[in-house]
């Protein structure tokens, strides 16, 4: 098994996310506002944008009305910076407009301040 410290703990805020490298890959780090931590492939599936370059945000319910927005998943949504598809952290990483299509991801565990992602 492969591990690698990413990151500290203390490194993201809750709703927050970070870039950093496992091996020679680019990962993007985002810590959901429940504090837990999740690692993806740092790069969008659609033309390879490099994801912390965009948001953490939430996704709109199907209650919005024209021209305003309901929320929720606030702080679970990576909406990547070039052509705006989102990705629900929470759920492997899945593209919010079509499930069937989802970032890379690895696994993440914490051990005392340390962010470590494995495969
Ligand atoms: S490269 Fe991410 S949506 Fe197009």
């Amino acid at each position: 098994m492969r591990e690698q410290v990413v990151c500290k703990k203390s490194d993201i805020e809750p709703g927050e996310m970070k870039k950093s490298t496992f091996g020679k890959q680019d990962v993007l780090i985002c810590r959901t506002p429940d504090g837990e931590f999740y690692a993806f492939m740092n790069q969008c599936i659609h033309q390879g944008a490099p994801l912390d370059r965009g948001m953490i945000c939430g996704a709109t319910t199907e209650e919005s009305e024209p021209g305003g927005y309901e929320y929720c998943h606030k702080g679970e949504i990576i909406r990547c910076p070039w052509h705006g598809r989102e990705f629900d952290i929470k759920n492997e990483g899945r593209m919010l407009a079509n499930p069937d299509k989802k970032i890379p991801s690895f696994k993440v565990r914490v051990e005392d301040e340390d962010v470590i992602v494995y495969k």
